[in-house]
């Protein structure tokens, strides 16, 4: 077994949620304190913190600390916080969560402290069970991955985009710690370059061999035959095992499709939206154009120029070979298959 260092992105101390501030890497690792619910909105909202799980279990806290601030306002709260980022599943599933122990604790008539303290508590318990979920995926789709695997990947997915560790990063973490000769593909991930700037730094932090490319390049290496597997994470999974992850991901799916490629996601359960019957059914998030008319500070468009920036894609379940999840794998990714996985393994 190889020696993985672990990130954590965020941490809780004296009552106050601070974060790795992901605008800053790869150059800088700032920890930004998020005081008030409203900073953590903003901090979701402008990517500050990013990455479907990171994004629940921020905006968990981010709850707690509403409430900590003033509990009959508690409604208020819960409606800034889902209106910071609409597609990955996860901020409604956490917020959830966390609506429906504070109405019990209401309901229940608890005194004031202990319902704040209980809430920090539910955060806590969200972000520990993303932890565990992301280890228990690495565990299961390390196994997919053979001995010495070129790995294309795509966005982050790794520890900054979780509590720790990752999902689609997070199979590759475990595949390296297992021994495995792994190098990583990296997609740059235009153009919030969520490749370059944070998966190239996790991957350059953990000593895992990789190359960051652009991201028209992996058709190129696959028809070369040189990638064995792509892995992803995911933001919304729907009824059908269709799933919403960054955009460009259904492209790779596509490729991977046409080469005989496995094309594999990686994603903890709460990931699964079973109310959505396909993905045409969700809401994909349009960023500024100003992201896709900048490469960091510098203009690489006209001014006149528009642009589109859809930052998500949809990728069909007929291009996905299997899911992995902290419950095991969906290796039929069917709408009947989905259903019975998740049921029998009381989901
Ligand atoms: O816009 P982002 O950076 O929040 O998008 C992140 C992704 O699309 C990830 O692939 C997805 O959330 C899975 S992360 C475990």
């Amino acid at each position: 077994m190889r020696k993985v260092r672990d990130l954590r992105p965020i941490k809780v101390e004296n009552g106050a949620l601070y974060a790795v501030n992901q605008l800053k890497l790869p150059h800088q690792v700032e920890w930004v304190k998020l005081s008030t619910y409203a900073e953590v909105a903003d901090a979701i909202k402008n990517m500050v913190v990013r990455g479907a799980p990171l994004i629940g279990i921020v905006a968990a806290y981010g709850f707690a600390i509403g409430v900590k601030e003033n509990l009959s306002r508690a409604e208020k709260v819960l409606t800034v916080l889902k209106k910071t980022r609409p597609t990955a599943v996860n901020l409604f599933w956490a917020l959830d969560r966390m609506w429906k122990k504070f109405e019990k604790y209401i309901n229940d008539q608890l005194d004031k402290q202990e319902i704040i303290r209980l809430m920090f508590k539910e955060a806590e318990k969200i972000e520990l069970e993303d932890y565990h979920a992301n280890r228990a995926i690495g565990g299961y789709g390390q196994v997919l991955l053979p001995e010495k695997a070129n790995i294309l990947t795509h966005c982050n997915t790794g520890a900054l985009a979780t509590s720790g560790w990752g999902t689609a990063l997070g199979v590759i973490r475990s595949a390296y710690e297992e021994g495995k000769e792994i190098t990583v593909y990296v997609d740059e991930t235009r153009p919030y370059l969520q490749g370059s700037r944070l998966t190239a730094w996790e991957l350059t932090y953990e000593g895992i061999p990789h190359y960051l490319i652009t991201d028209n390049t992996a058709g190129f290496l696959m028809k070369k035959g040189i990638i064995d597997a792509v892995i992803v994470g995911a933001d919304r999974i729907t009824a059908n095992g269709d799933l919403a992850n960054k955009i460009g991901t259904y492209s790779l799916s596509v490729l991977a499709k046409e080469h005989g490629i496995p094309f594999y996601v990686a994603a903890p359960t709460s990931t699964f939206d079973l109310s959505t019957e396909s993905g045409d059914q969700i809401i994909i998030e349009e960023r500024s154009e100003e992201e896709v008319k900048k490469c960091g500070e510098c203009s690489v468009a006209p001014e006149e120029t528009r642009a589109l920036n859809y930052s998500f894609d949809i990728t069909p379940a007929s291009n996905i070979t299997a899911i992995i999840t902290e419950k095991g794998i969906i290796s039929h990714v069917d709408r009947e298959h989905i259903q019975k996985f998740l049921t029998y393994r009381g989901v």
